[in-house]
């Protein structure tokens, strides 16, 4: 395969991806690519297509569990300088895909913009929170975004309205694309609130959810009108350990990497998770992290 041929960015072959998700799991991407701007994604993915080998889109590697025998495919992120660049127009802002959330809300905060508060302490990417709708509180990053600049498969470029993208409950629409930006609506507020805003919500997330070792986020999603963590929690399940994956004793929602989890021992303890749940209250838990491989 020479697919690489002409790209200025990095690529990493047999790249361990137990080093790029939070979850500290998972077995060697095929190919680790870093392009240096859209005319180097252009051509990584016009040299995928034409070699048929498929692109996974990595973001922060939070909401991601990779198979122990890795993948066969290009893993994608988007962490140049070019991807990460953010500009502002009154009380929009507009920003690149690979910045992280933290850095977003921070620089928004500088610039006296509020409304992307909510997401204070969401492990992910601009691109990332977009592509799952990432939200907390009730609230979703869709909630604030106006456009969305996207590449499709055959390399184009495009710009997306608000009405051309259906948002949902930890979906969207944009899976056939690979997004580089967005512009997001805030509003004007002082720092001073903004910082307030910031710690509040940082502060919820400390008291109820568990980041002392390696995971994922939640691992399923809320059925309608219920939670997941509250489910798994009322079957007992606090606690339960499969190999060396854990379920949270203070979210029921997380597993904890203990060390030396497999891919195997998380699949089996979700399986186990979904079983119970089942069993006891009759609803199936659809998992809302990526399982790759
Ligand atoms: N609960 C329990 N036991 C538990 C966990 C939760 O009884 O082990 C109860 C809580 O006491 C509360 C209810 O369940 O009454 C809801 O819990 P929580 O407020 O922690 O919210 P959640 O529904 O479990 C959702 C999102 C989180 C988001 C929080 C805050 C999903 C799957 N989870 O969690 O998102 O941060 O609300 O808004 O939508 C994620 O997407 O990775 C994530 C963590």
């Amino acid at each position: 395969m020479n697919w690489q041929r002409g790209l200025k960015g990095r690529v990493k072959a047999q790249e361990s991806l137990s080093r790029r998700t939070t979850f500290k799991i998972g077995g060697l991407a095929e190919f680790f690519v870093e392009p240096r701007d859209s005319a180097d994604l252009k051509l990584l993915i016009l040299a995928a297509k034409s070699s048929k080998v498929p692109i996974l889109v990595i973001g922060a590697g939070s909401n991601i569990l990779v198979s122990d025998r890795g993948v066969k495919a290009i893993v994608l992120r988007l962490n140049a300088t070019l991807f990460k660049r953010i500009s502002y127009s009154r009380n929009v802002m507009e920003a690149g895909s690979g910045l992280m959330l933290g850095h977003l809300i921070l620089a928004a905060g500088n610039h006296g913009l509020s409304g992307l508060e909510f997401l204070a302490g969401i492990p992910g990417t601009v691109g990332g929170a977009l592509a799952m709708n990432a939200g907390a509180w009730g609230r979703s990053i869709s909630d604030l975004v106006e456009k969305v600049r996207v590449m499709d498969y055959n390399g184009t470029t495009k710009t997306l309205g608000r009405k051309d993208i259906k948002f949902a409950y930890r979906r969207c629409s944009l899976t056939g694309y690979i997004i580089l930006s967005a512009r997001l609506k805030l509003v004007k507020k002082t720092k001073k609130e903004i910082n307030e805003n910031i710690k509040k919500f940082l502060g919820y997330r400390r008291n109820t959810q568990d980041t002392s070792l390696p995971n994922a986020g939640c691992i399923f999603k809320n059925p309608p009108a219920n939670s997941a963590g509250r489910l798994i929690d009322l079957c007992g399940l606090k606690g339960k350990r499969i190999g060396g994956a854990c379920v949270s004793q203070r979210h029921a929602n997380f597993i904890l990497n203990q060390g030396n989890a497999s891919a195997g021992d998380v699949l089996k303890l979700m399986r186990l998770i979904r079983k119970r749940v089942k069993d006891k209250f009759k609803v199936t838990l659809e998992p809302e992290i990526k399982i790759w491989g």
